[in-house]
């Protein structure tokens, strides 16, 4: 008897620079039959990357670019996805910063998951900066990327409250925990406008 693949999916890939737990989520999401995405290439800028292992784990391809020079790194990127007919980005903790040119190429297909609420907190170290403004809220965003930094069009956010007994550790722990659900209805969201 032949089976059913059911609609087919979006190709998509994740690009990585260190534990991967967004990755782990998006993959486990991706793998249910009702997922508008397929993860079919994980990419990262760092070899030594954990969440490389993810590749391994669930079999799927996974590249290691050297960033020394950004443009011949980003130009063979483009042609791995080109050639994987890859439809969609999603950036999970992706520590480089894409070109304009690149952003161009896949204009409105690029997602970021970001550990703030923004628009505040755009950048690095966004839990210590929360807690140093001694915000009562903090949380997580995802949105389109565009050529501005953490400033393209928010698709979700999720806000967590922040603790009187709350450290940089534990906050990040909690948004975190958030992400891993937040990017997934992201995507289910911006596959259903
Ligand atoms: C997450 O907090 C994400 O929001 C930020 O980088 C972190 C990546 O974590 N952009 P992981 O590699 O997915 O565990």
């Amino acid at each position: 008897m032949v089976q059913s693949t059911g609609p087919k999916k979006i190709k998509s890939a994740v690009f990585i620079s260190g534990t991967g737990s967004n990755l782990r989520s998006l993959i486990q999401f991706s793998k249910k039959n009702n997922s508008p995405i397929s993860i079919d290439l994980i990419i990262s800028d760092n070899p030594k990357a954990k969440g490389l292992k993810f590749g391994k784990i669930f079999k799927i391809s996974k590249k290691v670019f050297n960033y020394d020079h950004k443009i011949i790194a980003e130009k063979k990127i483009i042609s791995e996805l080109k050639n994987k007919n890859i439809k969609l980005i999603c950036l999970a903790g992706f520590m480089k910063i894409l070109s304009k040119d690149f952003i161009k190429s896949f204009k409105g297909k690029i997602l970021n998951i970001h550990p703030s609420l923004l628009p505040k907190y755009k950048g690095l170290d966004t839990h210590q900066r929360a807690m140093s403004n001694r915000e009562k809220y903090s949380g997580c965003t995802v949105h389109l990327v565009n050529s501005r930094l953490d400033s393209g069009k928010i698709i979700l956010q999720k806000k967590v409250k922040i603790s009187k007994s709350e450290t940089v550790k534990s906050l990040a722990k909690k948004v975190l925990i958030q992400e891993h659900k937040l990017y997934p209805k992201a995507i289910r969201k911006v596959f259903s406008l």
